[in-house]
């Protein structure tokens, strides 16, 4: 491994290229579940996966299986998925069903039943006199809990007994975040599959808008898609740039913008073609049926500013009648939380008012070769109209994931196997466009001491 050289995010500006080491390396795969997946925050569910006493689901990264569950007292709780006996995992958490959902008033151990209440103590062990008395000692035959908070809806873990709090780490990204209030969002639909790429390959083929023009070729009829790319801390944003600054506003760095030519019309098909083509995300019934009016309540001639601010106000509107309520962003809040976020390490959210975009990626195994991969969308809905969704295992193909997603997904194989190319001369990231994925390396590289981006010498 190399010689571990720090970067600034400010050097990220400049063309530099970081190691495919990360993404083949068998050692490195393990090394990752020593030095990185044991010391961070990660999001392990959402609240609404466990809403009542007692739910729980696990969540699985590597060898390690978490619980979490909803304890009486309705705070959660996380607890290592062992049983303190012989070690038999306490809840069956195989990798091929990518968790486990239930509810329990106890956890009983199927092997020789000790049980647990939802706060990891032990409420029975069989025969506990024939240790002579070493189990009077609760700390011996309680779970072992580890940290667990909730932000924007989400459940994080933790594993580092001394983490800094979840907010910290979060930040600044979840307080640009925040007005979008992602935790009044549910679930639309989610899916996930085992993916052949690396998760990281993985995520990142979903952090940067500069793969449009060669990926998503139907999107370019509707609008530019250069864009730019900014870290914050650990996290980071990317963002629409237009090219032509008279086409700005405060939402056109937002997946809710407007296309290319009158755009009364455009601002309806970009809008009309994110939904179709996004296995309906990326926007909103209600924001596809208000661009669709554009051209019918606005003159020709509308400057794209008036025609956006008709667009989100009729929208608004048009939600309030049927119980949505819109969050208040102001412009400003708009501008800087951009399009699309990446949470550090595998989380990817493209926000929207009342809707989101998301992925995660995680390792299958130790297997830098596969990874999971999770897709899913939410959305604001009246009070009590909520979809029921589970997790559905979807080959991925167009017709289970949408046509962007397939061409994504087109990609992430190709880009695992071209990697490994003794003819591939290193990596040359974007240095305008594509700082999210050399800041990601950049974070990345500190926790596992190796795989800094460097800059490269003209
Ligand atoms: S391993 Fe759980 S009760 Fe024996
Ligand atoms: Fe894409």
């Amino acid at each position: 491994m190399d010689k571990h050289v720090e970067i600034t995010p400010e050097e990220l500006s400049e063309p530099v290229t970081y190691p495919v080491e990360a993404f083949l390396c068998p050692d490195y795969a393990r090394a990752e579940h020593e030095r990185l997946w044991p010391r961070i925050w990660q999001m392990a569910g959402r609240l609404e996966d466990i809403p009542k006493p007692g739910d729980f689901f696990t969540y699985n990264i590597g060898d390690e299986s978490i619980i979490v569950v909803r304890a009486d007292d309705d705070t959660l709780r996380a607890f290592y998925n062992v049983c303190p006996h012989r070690g038999r995992q306490l809840v069956n958490s195989p990798d091929a069903t990518n968790g486990t959902w239930g509810n329990a008033k106890v956890f009983v151990c199927g092997f020789h039943g000790w049980s647990f209440n939802r706060k990891g103590e032990n409420t029975h062990v069989l025969d506990k006199d024939d240790w002579k008395g070493l189990l009077d000692d609760r700390s011996r035959t309680c779970l072992t809990e580890l940290k667990v908070d909730t932000w924007g809806g989400y459940v994080y873990i933790n594993m580092d007994p001394d983490c800094e709090p979840l907010r910290e780490f979060l930040e600044p990204a979840a307080s640009i975040l925040d007005p979008f209030q992602l935790e009044k969002m549910r679930y639309k639909w989610r899916q996930w599959a085992i993916y052949p790429c690396n998760w990281k390959t993985a995520i990142e083929a979903f952090m940067e808008p500069y793969h449009v023009a060669g990926t998503h070729t139907q999107l370019l009829k509707y609008g530019q898609f250069y864009s730019y790319s900014k870290p914050y801390g650990k996290h980071s944003v990317s963002g629409f740039d237009e090219r032509d600054k008279s086409q700005k506003t405060s939402q056109s760095g937002s997946v809710a913008r407007a296309g290319l030519g009158d755009p009364r019309v455009s601002t309806y098909e970009l809008a009309r073609e994110n939904y179709e083509t996004l296995n309906h995300s990326g926007s909103t019934a209600t924001l596809v049926n208000a661009a669709k009016r554009l051209k019918d309540e606005l003159p020709e001639g509308t400057p794209v500013k008036e025609v956006m601010a008709h667009w989100l106000k009729s929208a608004r509107e048009d939600d309030a009648r049927r119980g949505v309520t819109w969050p208040e962003i102001t412009p400003e809040q708009q501008v800087r939380a951009g399009l699309a976020w990446s949470l550090f390490p595998n989380q990817t959210i493209l926000q929207g008012a009342t809707f989101a975009l998301a992925y995660r990626t995680r390792p299958y195994g130790a297997d830098p070769n596969q990874c999971i991969f999770e897709a899913y969308a939410l959305e604001r809905f009246p009070e009590g109209e909520e979809p029921e969704t589970e997790w559905v295992q979807a080959e991925p193909t167009e017709e289970h994931w949408g046509m962007v997603l397939a061409q994504d997904f087109s990609n992430m194989e190709w880009v695992q196997r071209g990697m490994k190319s003794r003819g591939f001369r290193g990596t040359l990231p974007n240095p305008h466009q594509e700082q999210k994925i050399t800041n990601f390396h950049r974070v990345l590289a500190s926790y596992m001491g190796t795989g800094s981006p460097r800059k490269i010498e003209y």
